[in-house]
């Protein structure tokens, strides 16, 4: 009869156990733990990367640059016959539009096509690349850094086709 009261006793304290330590319910701070872990924080969307536009610091230093690099033509006896008769400050504002739009600025070009403008000027190989250097001096001057330079001749090089030869 002990026997039998023993062992009464035994399974009572092990079903107790189970259902205190074992079965134990998490606590809230159990559950807060398990949450941040479950759920993925969100990360912060990426910045936009910035426009060459942007990289050369907007319009106000486009038109600084486009203002040294006519100064720099105008002084080129390479080129400077060809703009003997040109209408500079719209030459100017001409260049600045194009420059802005094609380095991804809220501008539009409102000057003729490449083609049009250079018609039977019969510009070459070696006066197209005079004027590129001299792009590249007002450049410097402004120390535009390398990578900038290199993105925005880039750009204007791939004109060269509709300005050469016409
Ligand atoms: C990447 C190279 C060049 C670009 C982006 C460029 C761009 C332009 C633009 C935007 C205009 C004004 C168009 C308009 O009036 O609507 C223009 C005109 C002109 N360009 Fe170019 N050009 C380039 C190369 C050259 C070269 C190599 C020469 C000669 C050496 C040249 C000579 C002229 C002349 C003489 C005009 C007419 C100016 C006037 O009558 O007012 N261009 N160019």
């Amino acid at each position: 009869m002990k026997l039998r009261a023993l062992f009464l006793s035994v399974c009572t304290l092990a079903i107790v156990f189970t259902l205190t330590s074992c079965g134990k319910k998490d606590t809230a701070g159990d559950m807060m733990k398990k949450d941040t872990a479950m759920v993925a924080p969100t990360p912060a969307p990426a910045p936009a990367p910035k426009t060459l536009y942007e990289r050369l610091g907007g319009g106000g230093a486009i038109k600084l640059v486009v203002d040294t690099f006519v100064t720099h033509v105008a002084g080129d006896k390479r080129i400077n016959k060809f703009f003997a008769h040109a209408n500079v400050p719209h030459l100017k504002q001409m260049l600045v539009e194009q420059i802005s739009a094609a380095t991804g600025g809220p501008v539009k070009y409102t000057g003729k096509d490449m083609k049009t403008a250079h018609h039977g000027m019969k510009i070459g190989d070696k006066d197209f690349g005079a004027l590129v250097e001299d792009l590249q001096k007002a450049l410097n001057d402004y120390k535009v850094p390398e990578p900038e330079q290199k993105e925005l001749i880039g750009a204007l090089g791939g004109m060269k086709g509709d300005i050469v030869g016409q």
